[in-house]
């Protein structure tokens, strides 16, 4: 390892309060089980260590990223150079703002999984957060991919979002962002610290139908196997698992990876699979459903770090 690339990581560790993990296996914070190495792996615990580690990222020119709880991302074999941030303590806490007579105003760090924000609901009878039932991840991750399902998305019931940007920190009205379907306007250089919801007053006998229903719903969806959720989005004309499956690639295989044969938009992970079987099964699915259904299929999933030979339009993003 050379001497400048030891120094930023002692440079990151002397300089800043939080704890760090060096050349952690990104598979092992990945729903789809793969991923090399991250060179430093930080998990902060509040703004003032964020941003004091940002700036000194950036004044060492050293490429950072945000990590939720991975369960939207494909991590290259290779790993990844420079530092990702994991968001707990402060930043994935829960505070209750107000409990009115109609609304729940609750404000959740970034860093919260969404499953404890679902259940927190349930207790205090704040509902409306139903249609996230099932999906993994963090309320970050969730806002970035604006998550949802056919029953509607995290910005129905957001109401600001707390963001660092170049330095500062603010408070941002959700009706003046543009969110769209599993897109959200923040880049990878934005780091969402914190949301408020507003969770209409519902008992919570009705909020565990309403979440009984949203799970029997995912009946169709695998579950208890690797895998990152659908891996492509659908297109305009309809549903790309049917596609998939229609274009016969439902069980196709390549290493460990395999098109699920419950729901063919999920690519799951049987077990040692790598990143480079799973993006390469990814591209036969999309060159098939090209060549006999006549759509070109978009990712969901994001790619991150290289991946090799290249040529093969894997531009990480
Ligand atoms: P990650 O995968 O860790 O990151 C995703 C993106 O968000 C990255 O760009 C990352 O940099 C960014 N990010 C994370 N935290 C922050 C932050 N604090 N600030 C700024 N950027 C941040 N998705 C759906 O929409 N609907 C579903 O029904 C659904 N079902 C799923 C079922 C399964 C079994 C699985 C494994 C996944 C499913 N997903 C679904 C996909 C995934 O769970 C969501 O996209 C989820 O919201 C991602 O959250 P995460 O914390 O895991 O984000
Ligand atoms: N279908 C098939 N074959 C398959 C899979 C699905 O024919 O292999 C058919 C189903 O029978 C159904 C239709 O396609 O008639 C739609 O399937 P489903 O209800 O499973 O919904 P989906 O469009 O595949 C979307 C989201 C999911 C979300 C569900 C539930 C996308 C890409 N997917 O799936 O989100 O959980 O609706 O609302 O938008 C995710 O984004 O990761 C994800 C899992």
């Amino acid at each position: 390892m050379s001497r400048a690339k030891t120094d930023w990581r002692q440079g990151f560790i002397d300089r800043i309060d939080c704890r760090v993990c060096l050349d952690e296996p990104l598979a092992k914070h990945t729903t789809l089980g793969v991923g090399g190495a991250a060179r430093l792996l930080a998990f902060t615990k509040n703004e003032e260590s964020l941003s004091e580690a940002l700036r000194f990222l950036n004044s060492q020119a050293i490429n950072w990223r945000v990590l939720g709880l991975g369960s939207n991302i494909l991590v290259s074999d290779a790993g990844l150079p420079g530092a990702i941030f994991r968001l707990s303590g402060q930043l994935a806490s829960l505070k209750l703002l107000d409990h009115g007579r109609r609304f729940i105003d609750v404000q959740v760090g970034a860093g919260l999984a969404m499953g404890r924000l679902l259940a927190w609901s349930l207790k205090q009878g704040g509902g409306g957060l139903h249609p996230l039932v099932g999906i993994p991840g963090t309320i970050g991750g969730a806002i970035k991919t604006n998550a949802g399902t056919s029953l509607g998305t995290i910005t129905d019931r957001l109401v600001e979002v707390r963001v660092l940007r170049r330095g500062s920190i603010r408070w941002i009205a959700a009706d003046s962002l543009a969110f769209g379907y599993r897109c959200s306007p923040f880049g990878s250089r934005q780091i969402i610290l914190a949301a408020r919801f507003r969770l209409p007053q519902t008992v919570p006998v009705k909020i565990e139908r309403a979440y009984q229903a949203a799970r029997q719903k995912r009946a169709g969806q695998p579950k208890k196997v690797r895998s990152a959720g659908c891996f492509f989005k659908n297109p305009q004309s309809g549903s790309a698992g049917r596609l998939i499956e229609q274009a016969g690639c439902k069980g196709a295989s390549q290493g460990s990876a395999m098109v699920s044969k419950l729901h063919a938009n999920y690519i799951i992970n049987k077990g040692g699979a790598s990143a480079k079987d799973i993006l390469q099964l990814s591209q036969r699915v999309t060159r098939t459903v090209k060549q006999k259904m006549g759509v070109r299929l978009e990712r969901e999933v994001e790619l991150w770090g290289r991946f090799r030979p290249a040529g093969l339009g894997t531009r990480s993003k």
